[in-house]
């Protein structure tokens, strides 16, 4: 692993974070990121909801979605994000296959920056997506992909056992032969 950049290195899914709040400025850059993500026809399919804790009700509507098991730490997280693709072409309208690969490109550059900033973001599918649809009235011409918490990382001391042992665990990922074909 060493052989890889640092930004990608050193990002990780964790599940102890702290709750000091993200600059506005490092906030901002994150989606700066993600605008320089490459689509196809540059359509730059992704959209996102951004609630920070305390300062909006995006925040509380999207923790409320979450299912319990990622509410129990994703609770000291500052910022939620909600990201969604947009369905269809803005020039043909009909469906671009690419929306979802273009939204997974942007967040990919919303994690390089974030781990640039020592930011670290953890992904969620175990959240509603119905419930995310009708809390923001998130229209057909849209799929909500997945939730993101993002934060600095806490003292791990802080976190109960189980929380602890996970945030430990060690991380495996398969060898290049298994993913050449
Ligand atoms: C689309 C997506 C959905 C995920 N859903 C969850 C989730 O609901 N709960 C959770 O704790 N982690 C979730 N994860 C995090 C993955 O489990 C994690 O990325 C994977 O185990 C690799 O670990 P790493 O990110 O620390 O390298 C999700 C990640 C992605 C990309």
């Amino acid at each position: 692993m060493s052989h890889i950049h640092q930004v990608i290195r050193e990002r990780y899914s964790t599940v102890t974070f702290s709750s000091k709040q993200i600059e506005e400025e490092k906030l901002v850059s994150l989606l700066e990121a993600a605008r320089w993500a490459p689509s196809a026809f540059n359509e730059q399919p992704w959209r996102f909801i951004v609630g920070v804790k305390g300062k909006d009700e995006n925040y509380k509507k999207i923790y409320d979605c979450l299912m319990e098991a990622n509410q129990a730490w994703a609770k000291f997280a500052p910022v939620l994000v909600l990201t969604i693709a947009s369905k269809n072409s803005s020039v043909t309208g009909k469906p671009n296959r690419f929306s979802q690969y273009d939204t997974g490109m942007a967040v990919g550059n919303i994690l390089a920056q974030a781990t640039s900033l020592n930011l670290y973001a953890h992904q969620m599918g175990g959240f509603s997506i119905s419930n995310a649809k009708e809390f923001f009235e998130i229209g057909d011409e849209y799929d909500v992909m997945a939730v993101m918490a993002i934060g600095y990382k806490g003292d791990i001391d802080l976190f109960p056992e189980y929380i602890q042992e996970r945030e430990l665990k060690e991380r495996r990922r398969k060898s290049i032969d298994k993913i050449l074909m």
